[in-house]
């Protein structure tokens, strides 16, 4: 299985897939490309560094969104990829590429989907909505995606409690540990159920 990965950011769940693939636990499993929608993204960093090949594809560089999503689509179809995770990523994929990808595209949300997705909810926008909400517990879930945001069928999640006193960057803190254990875990399974 060929995987490709879109990062926008820091690349913490990048790195927990790349080291799941080095310590000998995603056999049949290459991240071959990681494609990143900004050039400052620390991830292209992490990539590098594991010798992933890497793709800068800017909104920002293109005339159109159109343009834009067939940038990616191409790249994702030079490089034969089977499967794309999102990790971080933070731009909406046209539906091209999830046509052509339909049923292998899996991303991570910081929140227990189907509560605190959507449009709007990412990053510390899950966290303080999930303490104004006075949720008890929270958590992460991997799923497929389709053409809305955090909506796909659900494959896998992960819980935590929320504590009293918690800030959104304690409760991201303590989900993101969540989330480096459950995305190898659940591309594995994933990429065997195929
Ligand atoms: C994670 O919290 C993930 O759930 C969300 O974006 C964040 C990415 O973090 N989709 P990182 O770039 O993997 O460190």
């Amino acid at each position: 299985m060929r995987v490709a990965v879109l990062v926008s950011g820091g690349g913490s769940n990048l790195e927990a897939i790349l080291q799941a693939k080095e310590a000998g636990e995603l056999p049949g499993i290459d991240v071959v490309l990681v494609i990143s929608s900004r050039l400052d993204a620390f991830a292209l960093q992490r990539a590098e560094r594991h010798q992933v090949p890497t793709a800068v594809i800017e909104r920002r560089a293109y005339e159109s969104e159109e343009t834009y999503q067939k940038a990616l689509l191409d790249a994702l179809m030079q490089a034969h990829v089977d499967i794309v995770c999102l990790a971080g990523y933070l731009r909406k994929l046209g539906p091209d590429v999830i046509a052509k990808y339909r049923g292998r595209i899996l991303n991570i949300h910081p929140a227990l989907l189907p509560k605190f997705g959507g449009p709007g909810m990412y990053g510390q926008h899950v966290h303080t909505a999930v303490l104004a909400a006075g949720e008890k517990e929270s958590g992460c879930s991997v799923h497929v995606v389709d053409e809305e945001f955090d909506h796909g069928p659900i494959l896998a999640q992960r819980r935590v409690p929320v504590r009293p006193g918690d800030t959104p960057e304690t409760l991201a803190e303590r989900v993101l540990v969540e989330e480096h254990k459950l995305y190898p875990k659940t591309l594995r399974e994933f990429c065997e159920k195929l």
